[in-house]
């Protein structure tokens, strides 16, 4: 039988191999000279498959001879594929590198939506009165919505909020959230007053969008629980905050309301720099009821808290007639803020 075997020169083999794989210019490249070299078309394979041509005796020495040949040839493989494999990624890396500092001229370089920079400059204006940032989740329990606020189940004042219910435990359980108030009893039960926070954040209605009504739209909730706060401290609050946030031709005025958390309750407008009132939110003194559902003393400390719409605010400050103009993305109408 060993006549019919054909001399495999296996050093050939190598060194040839060896020399393509160091010839290979990419991981691509590598690939089609691994299926000559080691895989399906190459001559290693073709000389195995010769192996059972050998006398017995000579098949296991011919055989090892060519599996050492196969790992030397695997291993310059891996080794050359690493190396190709870092140049590739380290070209990529330098071709899509982005030039951060150059701004480009003639492209539109795009801004905050209007609600958004509404929401920026009302956390800056309150930030630099001393407030601090809160935040709570959009979906909420109807404990921290309504019955810590003062609204026990069956209370009138639950079917004025349009509430969207969540299927998630029990029925009527689970909401999204209708108001930032909630953020009061979470701020309370997280931490010992003095507080002063604001809490901008999405809200959610079951209304039909028009003209001032959104399904979802965004407010900022005001809290501050301290010794001896006092309704004039509101009112200076709200007065401050419309000079800082408007400018200095704005004032405001609180007009007696009802809400449940509050007590007294009060609405307040904003007074146009032509004379013109705007009704722009509700506010009063936290109800002892809801100081008590946020682990606070009524007798030792006083608070009040305010809510607004931030899409409200900002319509007011950029003269839009239709809120639902913000959110249908027409860049016409955006690129203008
Ligand atoms: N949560 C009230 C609303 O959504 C606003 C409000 C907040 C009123 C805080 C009083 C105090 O209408």
């Amino acid at each position: 039988m060993s006549d019919a075997a054909p001399p495999i020169d296996l050093d050939g083999l190598r060194d040839d191999g060896l020399a393509r794989i160091a010839a290979a210019t990419s991981t691509d490249d590598l690939k089609s000279v691994e299926g000559d070299v080691t895989g399906k078309r190459s001559a290693l394979l073709e000389a195995r498959k010769s192996l059972g041509q050998l006398a017995p005796e000579d098949r296991k020495t011919a055989g090892q001879a060519l599996n050492e040949v196969k790992t030397t040839l695997e291993a310059a493989m891996d080794a050359r594929r690493s190396e190709l494999a870092a140049v590739e990624l380290a070209t990529q890396l330098e071709s899509e590198r982005l030039d951060l500092t150059e701004v480009p001229t003639g492209v539109t370089v795009g801004h905050a939506h209007p609600v958004t920079q509404a929401w920026d400059e009302l956390e800056d204006v309150f930030v630099g009165m001393g407030y601090r940032v809160a935040e709570g989740p959009g979906i909420e329990t109807d404990w921290h919505n309504f019955d810590a606020l003062n609204i026990p189940k069956g209370h009138p004042a639950r079917d004025g909020f349009d509430t969207l219910y969540v299927e998630h435990g029990p029925p009527g359980s689970t909401l999204l959230r209708t108001h930032t108030s909630p953020v009061q009893i979470r701020t309370m039960l997280a931490q010992e007053p003095p507080i002063y926070i604001v809490a901008p954040g999405r809200v959610f209605r079951r209304d039909t969008a028009d003209a001032t009504h959104l399904p979802v739209f965004h407010q900022i909730e005001g809290l501050v629980i301290d010794k001896g706060i006092s309704l004039a401290d509101l009112a200076g609050t709200i007065e401050a905050f419309t000079t800082a946030y408007f400018g200095p031709g704005y004032t405001s005025r609180l007009r007696p309301n009802y809400f449940p958390f509050t007590e007294p309750s009060a609405e307040f407008d904003v007074q146009r720099p032509d004379g013109s009132w705007l009704e722009l939110g509700g506010c009063g003194m936290v109800h002892p009821n809801v100081l008590r559902a946020g682990g606070v003393d009524p007798e030792e400390w006083s608070g009040f808290a305010f809510g607004f719409g931030i899409d409200r605010l900002a319509s007011i400050k950029f003269g839009i007639s239709d809120i639902r103009n913000y959110f249908r993305n027409d860049v016409r109408f955006l690129s203008q803020f």
